[in-house]
């Protein structure tokens, strides 16, 4: 046998470096849990950590553990109370401990044979789910890599099932321009999918939101009835709980009516936020989920989970089949039904990771309550800032918050200056500070801050030092241009 291949599949240095991990990563979890003072995003430029790496691969030396430090000194720190950037979850530990044991089992998933623990793991995970969101027994679904691919799949399925023939095999007809509706303030990742299925930017038509950046239901008709007038063939209905931008959810139940009465597909991308199904306290939010033909659910925003996870289910367990209706593979085998084991015959993925296992392992370990106490308990210190926000001089929220996406802006009394300028100035500042990780967004054409609380152990007074902080890095960005 070749020396390296016995090293490198040395099971005793495996054990041995594996004890040194764990023993490191528990160190980090401890000093974010203790929220040491942390350069939360190290402030680094893309050019000159390329650079450094060149010259860490062209050097002699090599010490792994020496590796996964600077790896770990390099990276964002989601597990920092500190952290309020974009919607990534800090995981569960337990997760990355069964993420480990998925890598190494590798088992691909394309087809039952290739991972039949971690297939029938996955249905149990999405018949749990779909129970959490309210679904019947007639739901399924399964387990994809991330919210854009989820969209894609569920609105794959809406064009086959809703555009008059057979799509899949036919191909797009000039005379049948499809389209959906959906607000303005829909991740990027639900437009895309109209692009990639050759709609085109009038395959999107835009329904005007509301003051709270939710979708005006009131614009609902008029703006079907001028795209039918223009020729679409609008066939679905796209709901956002909750918007990217703002957190604010739309109003799922009533949109289910519009679509229902009008014989739409409605689809809800709950990448974020539809995992509120899961808590007493905001499950108000998503009244009318169960009530969409298709839906998703990222594991990796609101549910404890390392990226990528995320839940497509579909209201009527068939639809699942219809997102990719190539036949041929299921004929050779006289078989004329795709067996839901086969998770390939529905995934855009043909080997997946195993990923309904870690999912699992929390809810085994935890029971369902952690995934409640965890939202709950980041939607609460949404609030919890936006109540600090509101009492606070100069400062204002652009929407009241519906959960833990907080988007303010802070304009002292004596600034007389550009607003927008100010605030991409003041997170320029916060990011060179790097004692906080929060990002900025675009509201109704105005800049804004932008925090998604997504760690639990995020306090009041770290809430309460970010805003000093704030007003502190405004007061020297106004002295200095006085
Ligand atoms: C509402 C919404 N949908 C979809 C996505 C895309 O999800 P992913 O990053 O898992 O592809 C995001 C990501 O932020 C999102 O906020």
């Amino acid at each position: 046998m070749a020396q390296f291949l016995e090293h490198a599949f040395d099971p005793e240095e495996f054990r041995r470096e594996g004890h040194k991990l764990v023993d490191l990563l528990g160190d980090y979890l401890q000093r974010c849990r203790n929220a040491k003072p942390m350069q939360v995003l190290p402030p680094s430029e893309p050019d000159e950590l390329v650079d450094f790496w060149t010259n860490d691969l062209k050097s002699k030396e090599f010490n792994l553990q020496d590796f996964y430090n600077t790896l770990i000194d390099q990276s964002n720190h989601i597990h920092h109370p500190r952290y309020m950037g974009h919607q990534v979850v800090p995981p569960a530990p337990v997760s990355a401990l069964t993420e480990m044991l998925e890598a190494l089992l590798n088992n691909g998933m394309a087809i039952y044979e290739m991972g039949p623990a971690a297939t029938a793991i996955e249905r149990v995970v999405i018949r749990w789910l779909a129970r959490h969101v309210g679904l019947t027994e007639n739901a399924d679904g399964l387990l994809t890599s991330g919210g854009s691919a989820g969209n894609l799949t569920c609105l794959l399925a809406a064009r086959q099932t809703m555009c008059g023939y057979n799509i899949w095999e036919e191909g797009t007809q000039a005379d049948n321009s499809l389209a959906f509706l959906v607000s303005e303030e829909a991740h990027y990742s639900v437009s895309r999918a109209a692009h990639i299925m050759g709609w085109g930017d009038k395959g999107v038509v835009k329904v005007p939101v509301n003051s709270r950046m939710q979708l005006d239901t009131l614009k609902l008709k008029d703006t079907l009835e001028k795209a039918r007038a223009d020729g679409l063939n609008v066939i679905a209905l796209v709901g956002n709980a909750c918007s990217t931008s703002t957190g604010t959810y739309d109003p799922i139940n009533e949109m289910a009516d519009f679509a229902e009465a009008n014989g739409l597909w409605f689809h809800v991308d709950g990448a974020h936020g539809g995992a509120a199904v899961m808590t007493e306290k905001y499950n108000h939010l998503t009244k009318g989920i169960e009530r969409a033909d298709s839906l998703v659910i990222d594991f990796h925003k609101m549910m404890l989970t390392p990226a990528l996870t995320t839940a497509v289910l579909f209201k009527n367990g068939q639809h699942s089949f219809e997102t990719f209706a190539q036949k041929a593979e299921y004929l050779l085998r006289n078989n004329t039904i795709k067996p839901w084991y086969d998770g390939a015959g529905r995934s855009l993925e043909c080997t997946k990771k195993m990923l309904g296992v870690k999912v699992y392992t929390m809810i085994r370990l935890y029971g369902d309550q952690l995934f409640s106490d965890y939202i709950t308990t980041t939607y609460d210190l949404g609030q919890t800032l936006a109540g600090m926000i509101l009492g606070e001089k100069g400062f204002e929220l652009a929407v009241k918050p519906d959960g833990n996406i907080v988007c303010f802006r802070y304009r002292p009394e004596s600034y007389m200056g550009d607003i927008n300028q100010l605030t991409t100035s003041i997170r320029k500042n916060l990011l060179d500070d790097a004692s906080f990780y929060v990002v900025q967004t675009t509201v109704r054409n105005e800049v804004y801050l932008r925090v998604s609380l997504m760690n639990p152990f995020t306090t009041h007074d770290d809430l309460e030092t970010l805003i000093t902080l704030i007003k502190s890095i405004t007061h020297k960005i106004h002295a200095m241009t006085q």
